[in-house]
């Protein structure tokens, strides 16, 4: 899904996590148009000879890393070194995450690897975090989750499809809300807050979870570490 900021500064983001790649590692490959750029260049290191083998994050993933030539497993059968994930906004080292509806499986794998990449261009840097938050739900539990967001200050919108009418249908089968809580200033509880609702399957706050933030800019990239 093509979504804002510069390609030319998400590409810088991705190809400097790719380059953290060493032979033999697991990689979780991470969902968006800049994770695309990091899956791009680690199949061109693999046709040059680099042994990894990679876990997906989504559908889009998946495909993403068959068409550049990367080997594939689970986390039935390995554990992720490393992780190359997007974000949607990041403040302090955390980052709300689900702009491709696939934070469940991105918080699963990202937080099973060792260590997360994470790769943004420029507009995704905040002081505090204030994006919507995506929240994945199992259809069944819509009204009484949107009753419990609007409880704990949010404001949910079910996310449209944009080419399907209706809601965004997850990898997983289950339905997404677009959370505003409006500025977020204790991340670790609000992140709290969300788990515990019932029928929520996973939110897209992602806490303390990146060992680096790979900010491609219009010449470089800044490597921000929490
Ligand atoms: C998908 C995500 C993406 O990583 C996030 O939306 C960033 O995408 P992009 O790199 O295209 O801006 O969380 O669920």
């Amino acid at each position: 899904m093509k979504r804002g900021g510069s390609d030319e500064a998400k590409r810088r983001a991705g190809e400097s996590a790719a380059e953290q790649v060493e032979d033999g590692m697991i990689v979780g490959l991470g969902t968006g148009s800049t994770a695309a750029h990091a899956i791009d260049k680690l199949g061109q290191q693999v046709d040059a000879g680099l042994d990894i083998q990679g876990i997906p994050t989504s559908f889009q993933a998946r495909a993403n890393a068959r068409e550049a030539g990367i080997p594939l497993t689970t986390l039935d059968e390995a554990t992720p070194d490393i992780a190359i994930d997007g974000a949607d906004q990041f403040a302090d080292g955390n980052l709300i995450k689900g702009g491709g509806a696939a934070h469940a499986r991105e918080k699963i794998v990202d937080s099973a690897a060792d260590r997360l990449l994470v790769v943004v261009d420029p507009t995704k840097e905040a002081e505090t975090l204030e994006h919507p938050v995506p929240i994945e739900l199992l259809p069944a539990a819509r009204q009484p989750v949107t009753d419990a967001l609007e409880a704990a200050g949010g404001e949910p919108t079910l996310r449209a499809a944009a080419h399907k009418d209706g809601p965004v249908v997850t990898d997983n089968g289950n339905l997404v809300v677009d959370c505003d809580f409006g500025t977020i200033d204790v991340p670790a509880e609000l992140a709290t807050t969300l788990s515990q609702i019932p029928g929520v399957v996973e939110h897209g706050l992602f806490v303390g979870l990146a060992a680096e933030i790979h900010v491609g800019t219009a010449n470089g990239v800044r490597v921000v570490t929490p």
